[in-house]
């Protein structure tokens, strides 16, 4: 194992001089997946939910594009499950595939009775096609809100739950473990309350995603990879780090931050256009704007370096300009706010990380291969998404195994109240002498690095090299302690950089999201091999 991987915490812990709280069931992360699994888990016992910044910093609540189901009597369950397999390019687990699918009606119901106002036509809602998918099956809530309509629900449900104590702005910095590796709580810091540990008899982490680890992407300052590392740290198995996924369409205005432009503008008749003005989808895919999402990326890298250009432009100058701001106001108003005349000028695109797929390994109920260590949503691996993730297929994925990590994690405690036990720990970080890097020229290196040779396209050496540069700067941050979560964030950021590169270098074929110009072909295999990392305890 190598030096910069033996450090188990982030920090000293010492059970006799640090704050602690109690719960039956801890849930990390205040996105649809822990929202979902808090209010399952709260039937059964007391919850603790922590989140690291507020419930509007998650990717849910900056989720556009809307949560896919099968409404439609000209759909089907099959044909659903038929797409999702499709996109997931053989990597799918199909029975998860069928239960994720099989279960959204009821769970898309359960949502209406809670509050969630999707948007109707007439008296029915309002189902709109997308890329991949064979049949009109996306929900949305105010026509781009969709994520956070849906997380305002589930909110609001939580409010009136007292066996639910929700604490937002908690940064958790490790899962702790026993001398048997179970999961038994966390370790956090709260501005003004300092260190604190919260013990658990179940932990669920619903961490999110991983975006900021690439110097361009649609996700929130936070999506840092700190559930990932954290559940490495602990022992957790995390499958398919390789498989990252690129949304093609994501505002270009150098200096601003990327803006997703959501994938329904091109189910609704958007088209794409290189510098020249040229439409281009269909010489690379015959459903031309409505091929995958790894395919439009590349088509579009490809076009801005045929033409010399840092972008290509979404066309929908032919889109009713009324009916656009009110289906869309999200993105009305940032065109407004960029100046962009919708019926008249073009927007300028490309590509930015989006969605990790890859995750901490779990069962059809969320179980890691910890023991009380569950884990839903973006952080975890399913295996729904296979190899390329099906558009709206993920607040899918979060409400189905939030309802399922907290109804497995709650169902073995026996009654509320009777979960948690004290423990004593004591952990001691060995001092270094070695120098202080600036965390700030660290992080923004790690996110340049990663766009360049862990990004849409990659190749052996770049893959190799990356490893090393990251071995190189964790040698000199992650002997460090920090105490406040930005350093904590570059050291998670590292640790799930290097696990991506590693997976992506180990994976010699082409599938889904995972492009290899040194393996461009599909390895043509009946069982898909998944690459699994844990680390040496
Ligand atoms: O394009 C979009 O609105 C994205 C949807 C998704 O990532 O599922």
């Amino acid at each position: 194992m190598k030096q910069s991987e033996q450090r188990r915490y982030l920090v000293p812990i010492d059970t006799a001089s640090t704050q602690q709280l109690f719960t039956d069931c801890l849930v990390i992360g205040g996105g649809i997946a822990g929202l979902r699994a808090a209010i399952e888990a709260s039937n059964n016992c007391n919850v603790t939910l922590v989140c690291k910044g507020s419930f509007s910093d998650s990717n849910t609540w900056n989720a556009q594009g809307g949560i896919a189901s099968v409404l439609s009597t000209e759909d089907s369950v099959e044909e659903h499950v038929a797409d999702t397999l499709k996109t997931g390019c053989g990597a799918c687990d199909e029975d998860i595939v069928r239960l994720v699918v099989k279960e959204g009606p009821r769970l898309i119901k359960q949502l209406i009775n809670w509050g969630t106002d999707f948007d109707k036509v007439d008296d029915h809602i309002d189902i709109t096609l997308e890329g991949g998918h064979s049949h009109a099956r996306i929900l949305h809530v105010h026509g781009d809100s969709t994520g956070r309509g849906i997380a305002e629900s589930l909110i609001r449900r939580m409010k009136g739950d007292p066996s639910i104590n929700m604490i937002e702005k908690f940064f958790t910095i490790d899962l702790i473990t026993n001398e048997n590796n179970e999961c038994i709580g966390a370790i956090g810091f709260r501005e003004k309350k300092g260190f604190e540990i919260i013990w658990a008899s179940k932990t669920i982490l619903a961490t999110g995603g991983i975006g900021m680890l690439y110097r361009e992407t649609t996700n929130p300052q936070g999506a840092t990879g700190d559930g990932l590392a954290m559940a490495y740290r602990a022992g957790a198995v995390l499958r398919d780090m390789e498989f990252v996924q690129f949304h093609p369409t994501t505002l270009y205005i150098a200096g601003a931050s990327r803006a997703l432009i959501t994938e329904t503008l091109r189910g609704e008749g958007a088209i794409l256009l290189d510098c020249d003005h040229k439409r281009f989808m269909n010489e690379y895919h015959p459903a031309g704007e409505l091929a995958p999402r790894d395919i439009v990326s590349r088509a579009i890298l490809d076009r801005m370096l045929k033409t010399n250009s840092t972008h290509v432009h979404l066309d929908i100058r032919h889109f009713d300009k009324e009916y656009f701001s009110k289906r869309f106001p999200l993105i009305s108003e940032l065109c407004n706010s960029f100046d962009i005349d919708v019926s008249k000028d073009l927007i300028p695109v490309r590509p930015s990380a989006h969605y990790m797929i890859g995750g901490a390994k779990t069962d059809i109920d969320g179980k890691t291969n910890i023991p009380n260590l569950y884990c839903c949503g973006e952080a975890a691996s399913t295996g729904l998404h296979g190899a390329n993730r099906l558009g709206s297929n993920s607040l899918l994925e979060g409400l189905v195994f939030g309802e399922r990590a907290g109804m497995s994690a709650s169902s073995e405690i026996p009654g509320k109240g009777n979960g948690f036990k004290l423990h004593r720990i004591k952990y001691e970080v060995p001092t270094s002498d070695r120098s202080r890097l600036d965390t700030d020229d660290v992080r923004a290196s790690l996110r340049a690095l990663m766009w360049r040779n862990i990004g849409i396209i990659r190749r052996a050496q770049p893959l190799r090299e990356s490893q090393e540069i990251i071995g190189f700067w964790q040698r000199y941050v992650m002997d460090k302690v920090f105490d406040s979560p930005y350093g904590w964030e570059c050291q998670n950021m590292l640790t799930t950089s290097l696990l991506i590169a590693r997976s992506a270098e180990m994976r010699q074929e082409s599938r889904g999201v995972h492009f290899r110009s040194d393996f461009p072909e599909t390895a043509d295999k009946k069982i898909i091999e998944h690459i699994e990392l844990k680390r040496e305890q």
